[in-house]
Parts: C-alpha cells; sequence; structure tokens
C-alpha cells in the first residue's frame, strides 16, 4: 500500500481549491464549470461532461485532474473497448509456463484507475459496448469487483468515473445511460462566446488578430447555418489558422500581413473545415461551396479583418 496522495484525505476528499487553481491558469474561461466539476469530485460523485467535439472537455478535465494530486487515466470508448480491454488480462505465454497467477495478471485502465485511486476519465462514453458500461456501473455502485483468477479489485477512495458524452452522437446505448445518469453528476459544456472562442484560438496558435476573428466567425457561422446538419468545433478554427499561416509561407506571402490573402485564407478554411461540417440531407451543391460562402460572410461580417 503506498501512502496517500497530497491533498486527497483518508475520506477520499480532492482538493476542489487546487483543481479550480489549475484550470484557471490553462482553460480560458469555464470558471463555473470547474468549480462544479471540482466541487462535485470534491464530494465523492462521478461525473457526465456533456458537451459537442471540441468544447473543451478533455482541456478542462485534464488541468483539474493536475490540480487533485491524483492520476489521470484517459480512455478512449469505442466499440473495441470491452471488458477484457478495460479491466486487464493474463499474459497469455507466461499462463502457459506459470498457469493463472495474481503477478502475471496485466491490469487494464480500470483495475488501475481503481488501484491507483486515479480519476478515470472515459472519452465517448456512449460510444463504449454494453457489457463493458455494465462492468463500469458496477463498480461505480460497489467501489470494488471481482476479477476471475485475480482476485477482488478495490478502488481507492480517490478513485472517480468522469464519462465524457457528445449529446449529438446517435451511436448511444440508451438503455444503459439513464442507470449511469443516476449514479452521477451531468455537467453540460457548450459553445463557448465569442471573445472565448477567440482567446481559445490565439493562444493555440498565436496567429494575427484578424485572421483569428475570421476564422472563429467562420466556425461560428457554420453551427447555425441552414445548409449544415452539423458544424464545426473551435477545432476548426484553429485549424484554418495554423494553415493558412504555413500555406502563405508556402506561397511566398507573408503570412502576418493584413489582410489576409484572399486565396490562401479560402484554401485554409477548406482543407480545415469542409471534412468538419457534414450538410443537411436536402442540400445538393458540394460543401466546399458552402464553406467558401461562409468564409466569405465571415470577412464580410468583420469588415474583410
Ligand atoms: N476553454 C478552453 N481553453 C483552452 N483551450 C481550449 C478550450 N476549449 C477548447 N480548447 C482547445 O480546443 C481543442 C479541443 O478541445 P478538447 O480536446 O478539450 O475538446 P473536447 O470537448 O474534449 O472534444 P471531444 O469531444 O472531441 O473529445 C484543444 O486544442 C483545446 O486546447
Ligand atoms: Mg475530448
Amino acid at each position: 500500500m503506498t501512502a496517500a496522495p497530497p491533498h486527497a484525505t483518508a475520506a477520499g476528499r480532492l482538493d476542489a481549491a487546487g483543481m479550480v487553481r489549475t484550470a484557471r491558469e490553462r482553460v480560458v474561461d469555464r470558471v463555473r464549470e470547474a468549480e462544479v466539476v471540482a466541487a462535485a469530485l470534491s464530494a465523492g460523485r462521478n461525473i457526465v461532461l456533456e458537451g459537442p467535439p471540441g468544447t473543451g472537455k478533455t482541456t478542462l478535465l485534464r488541468a483539474l485532474a493536475d490540480g487533485t494530486g491524483v492520476p489521470l487515466v484517459l480512455v478512449e470508448g469505442n466499440a473495441e473497448l470491452t471488458p477484457t480491454r478495460l479491466i486487464g488480462h493474463h499474459d497469455a505465454s507466461r499462463v502457459l509456463t506459470e498457469d493463472y497467477r495474481p503477478e502475471n495478471f496485466v491490469p487494464g485502465p480500470l483495475t488501475r484507475a481503481m488501484t491507483e485511486g486515479a480519476l478515470l476519465y472515459v472519452e465517448e462514453f456512449n460510444r463504449v459496448p454494453e457489457e463493458t458500461m455494465n462492468v463500469l456501473l458496477g463498480v461505480l455502485s460497489e467501489r470494488e469487483m471481482h476479477v476471475p483468477r485475480f482476485g477482488r479489485v478495490a478502488a481507492r477512495p480517490t478513485f472517480r468515473l468522469v464519462a465524457a458524452m457528445n449529446p449529438f452522437d446517435a451511436v448511444g446505448t440508451a438503455r444503459i445511460t439513464p442507470a449511469l445518469y443516476d449514479r452521477s453528476c451531468r455537467i453540460a459544456m457548450g459553445y463557448q462566446d465569442e471573445d472565448a472562442e477567440r482567446a481559445v484560438v490565439s493562444t493555440a496558435t498565436g496567429g494575427p488578430g484578424g485572421l483569428v476573428a475570421r476564422a472563429v466567425r467562420a466556425v461560428r457561422i457554420t453551427r447555425d447555418h441552414a445548409e449544415l446538419r452539423i458544424g464545426a468545433s473551435v477545432r476548426g478554427a484553429i485549424d484554418t489558422v495554423l494553415i493558412a499561416g504555413e500555406l502563405a509561407a508556402v506561397r511566398g506571402l507573408d503570412g502576418l500581413a493584413q489582410p489576409l490573402d484572399e486565396a490562401v485564407g479560402e484554401d485554409a478554411a477548406l482543407a480545415a473545415l469542409t471534412g468538419k461540417v457534414t450538410l443537411g440531407d436536402a442540400v445538393t451543391r458540394p460543401v466546399e461551396q458552402v464553406v467558401v460562402d461562409i468564409w466569405r460572410r465571415a470577412g464580410e461580417e468583420l469588415g474583410k479583418a
């Protein structure tokens, strides 16, 4: 048994103030969300972080975790995340020579998180197979599990589950999520306001202000555009700014010149955005045309910033 992690008391409380402090240093805005998630984690609750892609769920949770003093174990949720992958397995070649022994068990992320008292962060939780969700729900209820031929695994007091979910993701396992919601607290992460998104893109790219503003405006237009069913997250703006800077250099132009060369901006926006948006069902014109229109409109709205 190793010593309890710093900040974590024997009762399993986590340092909420420490978490909020690191989140304030590393995350743009999101103060309310940081405070509520920190408070819920500190109170021993499990969390569902719900929001569209690119709204900063992972960024916020990483920052909060760094302030707790307990480890973060991150798992990508997808159809291949079987109970065995999550829990662990016995090393097959060692089993042949040594038979099943606790020493040749290779712990998976759930077992590690429970024994280390870590935060287990499962991204895209609604893509996880139902049998794997059932394992997690069992652990949330009992704070322990039985692993065949390994034994009982008990969760240290600081163990928590944080599940991230995209509310627009159709894959979901509708039958199981009510049980998860009942055992956790839900914090919604919507899109941030325009100023915050500019700050996010500026920090991520160091790009010139006019270009950052136009890229942010463009992705915001995609989110309630009549021809698009799904719009782009702030990642689309980050990619546009990064590509535009490099593309200007490739073409022998000054990437920081204002206003930006129109062809460079359009090509960057096409590369960054056409794959990130989804056309509405009835739309017949190509996505490239829609994105170019949006890029031009963003420029007009900002007075060709
Ligand atoms: N509030 C924020 N402060 C700082 N960076 C942010 C913020 N929001 C988003 N970002 C940046 O935007 C990008 C996407 O954020 P992140 O990966 O945290 O989103 P997510 O909600 O986890 O997305 P997904 O649902 O696709 O996993 C990252 O590059 C991140 O640095
Ligand atoms: Mg994420």
